[in-house]
């Protein structure tokens, strides 16, 4: 199988865990990236079961519009049983980098609501130490000089993300990515409570202070399910 099968296959399995997990009429978190579009196609088939889904990005709002799905605004929901996004590492503990594809702070923002976090990934993006894949901090602009010399200090090797056009990346939020390569993440909770203290900064891609509850991996034997 490729990786997009992978993907393919436990967004299918987030879908069914969901439909079994999830009361009827309940909101969905729901997260961003390829494995991610690969659950929305999937549970967008039984979209009348719910009452709609909370998105962490543009592009899934988009996505899930074009299916169906109602849309409904983090401020008017309470909790969310359930977040289904997609990791670019994850590691034994459950702790996690994400970002790759910018939606970070708004993943962030949806996850902290949810009462469990169903990460879907391919079994490449299990690691045993988070920090190979750079990790993304989103920063507002006047700050990313600064920030990028913090984390130089850190002996990491910031690089401002570019657009495919060549211009500055800007996330949904209108902020700068800085992509953090060299790190050494030995603690990822608590390198991430620090560089999240650092005036500038809008969030890290680590995701270890609140972690995945459950993983749904996919190998080419199937999915494994992991629970932390
Ligand atoms: C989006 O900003 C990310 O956090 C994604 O969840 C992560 O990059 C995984 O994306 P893919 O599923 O496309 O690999």
């Amino acid at each position: 199988m490729n990786q997009d099968e992978l993907k393919h296959l436990v967004g299918r399995a987030a879908a069914n865990y969901v439909l079994s997990n999830v009361a009827h009429g309940a909101v969905l978190g729901v997260g961003t990236g390829s494995t991610a579009n690969f659950f929305i196609d999937e549970i967008a088939v039984h979209k009348d079961r719910f009452r709609g889904a909370v998105s962490s990005s543009v592009a899934s709002t988009e996505r899930l519009r074009n299916h169906g799905f109602e849309i409904l605004e983090l401020n008017d929901v309470e909790t969310l049983p359930v977040y289904v996004d997609g990791a670019d590492e994850i590691d034994a503990q459950g702790h996690m980098i994400k970002g790759g594809g910018g939606a970070l702070t708004r993943e962030k923002i949806v996850a902290a609501v949810a009462q469990t976090f169903v990460c879907i990934v391919d079994q490449s993006k299990r690691v045993e130490q988070l920090g190979k894949f750079p990790l993304p901090v989103e920063v507002i602009p006047m700050a990313s000089s600064a920030i990028a010399r913090r984390l130089v200090a850190m002996d990491g090797e910031p690089k401002l993300r570019k657009a495919k056009d060549g211009s500055t990346f800007i996330t949904d939020n209108g902020n700068w990515i800085l992509d953090v390569q060299s790190l050494r993440i030995d603690d990822p909770v608590a390198l991430e409570a620090e560089i999240n203290n650092w005036p500038g900064v809008v969030t890290s891609g680590l995701f270890a202070l609140r972690g995945a509850n459950i993983c749904l991996l996919g190998t080419p034997d199937g999915v494994d399910r992991v629970d932390y």
